[in-house]
């Protein structure tokens, strides 16, 4: 459970290494040392990433693609490590050789592991889901079309699962960052509003603290694709990147 100030005892991470979530759990975290839980499908980055958080952070195996195994993953966890009072769900591909590969990750893997987690959460009566979606699920670009499709995906499923939580005290907050400086980007333009992990970081606290079902980072992407999804579709087309 959350303590008096909001701040939670307990965070899981799926994805465990990914440069947004780490942010995350530092800006969640505060002062305090809450356990931390890494679920990783490297032993040895994950080993990195928990080190850095302290010894209050373990890592687990795990793989967004191997679907099957998600159920008793899931039962497993919390059977070992007890509630979860946050849980990030922050793996993804931008894109892989197969193009399969990001669609099993981005919208299969994490569709599976969410109904996982929504009926292990609704059980103990509490918690919060945070799903990264992207700005790219609002409209598909010419250059990332395919990570675009799998972003909308999820988007909607996580919107609606957080109707179908509506009372069961289980909440979901979708994050829709822009382009930010993580490993995922690496080497790649900027796109314009570029920002850093620190800034997605601190918006999914805020949202968490407003009990949003949804969060833009930076904020003023919200206009910018407001404006952008009426777009005529020649004049879309061409934008850059
Ligand atoms: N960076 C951006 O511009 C941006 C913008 C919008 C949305 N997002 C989304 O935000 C989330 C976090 O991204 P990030 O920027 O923090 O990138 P990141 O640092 O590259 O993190 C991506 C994470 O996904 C994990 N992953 C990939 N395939 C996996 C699999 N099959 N099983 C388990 N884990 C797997 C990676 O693990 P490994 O360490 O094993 O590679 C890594 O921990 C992603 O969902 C991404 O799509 C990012």
């Amino acid at each position: 459970m959350r303590d008096a100030l909001g701040i939670p005892q307990s965070i899981l991470v799926l994805g465990g290494t990914s440069d947004l979530a780490l942010a995350t759990v530092a800006e969640l975290s505060g002062p305090r040392e809450p356990k931390v839980v890494l679920a990783v499908r490297d032993e040895v980055r994950g080993a990195e990433a928990a080190g850095a958080i302290g010894a209050h952070a373990v890592t687990v195996p795990f793989d967004a693609a191997a679907v099957e195994t998600h159920p008793r993953f899931v039962e497993e966890l919390f059977a070992a490590h007890g509630d979860f009072d946050v849980v990030l769900v922050a793996f993804g591909l931008l894109d892989a050789d197969d193009p399969l590969e990001v669609v099993d990750v981005n919208y299969r893997g994490a569709v599976s592991v969410l109904v996982a987690l929504a009926e292990r959460l609704k059980r103990q009566g509490h918690g919060a889901i945070v799903v990264f979606s992207s700005v790219a699920a609002e409209r598909p670009r010419r250059a990332n079309y395919l990570y675009g499709s799998t972003k909308a995906g999820l988007d909607a499923f996580a919107q609606g699962l957080h109707d179908d939580l509506a009372g069961t005290g289980v909440h979901v907050l979708t994050v829709r960052p822009g382009f930010v400086h993580t490993k995922m980007t690496e080497g790649r333009d900027p796109a314009p509003f570029s920002t850093t992990p620190d800034v997605v970081a601190r918006a999914v606290a805020d949202g968490l603290r407003r009990g949003a079902h949804t969060v833009w980072a930076p904020r003023g992407l919200r206009v910018l694709m407001t404006v952008l999804r009426h777009l005529p579709r020649p004049l879309f087309r061409r934008l850059p990147g």
